[in-house]
């Protein structure tokens, strides 16, 4: 049976039947159509694509352009899978204009099912004005990592009284602003799940524990493909690095030996065409 596509409106109704949502990050078109094969229910194109595919030490310095690039051809390979897009940092800051313009673009350019982006209280009117454009939002809480550099680094939050009290406010906040689903990160699980009991919108959590209503993690963390640091919430479910150094090895050892190609890999002519070559 054909996978369905989860539509923004049954994203409560996942959380209103106790049904978890899975969501992991892809990046380009193979990877999509690899997700799409599978029961996972959204796809962030997440502008963690910085760090694991194009090697910046943060997700500062992404682009639109950048985001564009890489969301067009994952909606292309994931056609039965929610594709949430992420609004780099500088996208949405400058105005809310600016920020519905390019919300737009990842709708209307790129095929994207919904936009993600970082803050609290600071976001609620963008939130506002994107979702009144008729666009849907997916929020994001906790620690938001394009502006790590205010938070200290990438720490734990909502650990004391008046964060963890100020992180509820700002789900509750999200969630009158139109917000339809909300990524909370790194955050202690108790409060993670009190956000979670105290909202009508699912919680997608990343080191924010097992009550979320789902949880997401990185593509390069999930496969073990992305090892310059671990985070303590990462589960690597394979190491796919691994495999691919014993592939690349493999094949490196056969070109100098000879080995490869075989003759199965080769393309004949005929004898008479090629009697006319000496
Ligand atoms: O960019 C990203 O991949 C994210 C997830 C970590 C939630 O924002």
């Amino acid at each position: 049976m054909e996978k369905k596509k989860v539509m923004i409106p049954q994203l409560k109704e996942f959380k209103q039947q106790g049904q978890k949502l899975r969501m992991v990050t892809a990046y380009d078109y193979s990877a999509a159509v690899v997700v799409n094969n599978t029961p996972i229910e959204m796809i962030l194109v997440g502008d963690s694509l910085g760090m694991v595919v194009l090697g910046y030490d943060s997700t500062v310095s992404v682009t639109m352009e950048d985001m564009l690039h890489h969301v067009k051809p994952v909606v292309r390979g994931a056609r039965n899978t929610m594709v949430v897009a992420d609004m780099p940092f500088g996208s949405y800051q400058a105005g809310r204009k600016e920020a519905v313009r390019n919300a737009v673009r990842f709708m209307k350019e790129a095929g994207a099912d919904c936009v993600k982006l970082e803050g609290g209280l600071t976001v609620l009117n963008t939130v506002k004005a994107i979702v009144d454009a008729g666009i849907p939002v997916m929020g994001h809480i906790g620690l938001t990592p394009q502006t790590v550099s205010q938070l200290g680094g990438f720490k734990v939050q909502g650990k004391d009284v008046e964060t963890a009290k100020r992180l509820i406010y700002e789900a509750q906040q999200l969630e009158q602003a139109g917000a339809s689903s909300l990524v909370i990160e790194c955050v202690p699980a108790v409060v993670a799940k009190l956000i979670t009991e105290q909202i009508s919108i699912p919680t997608i959590g990343i080191g924010a524990g097992a009550d979320c209503d789902g949880q997401v993690l990185v593509w390069h963390d999930l496969l073990g493909m992305f090892d310059r640091f671990v985070p303590k919430f990462v589960k690597q479910y394979a190491n796919v690095n691994i495999l691919i150094t014993e592939a690349l090895i493999g094949y490196a050892e056969e070109v100098e030996k000879g080995l490869f190609p075989a003759d199965k890999h080769c393309f004949g002519i005929q004898d008479s065409v090629l009697k006319t070559l000496y």
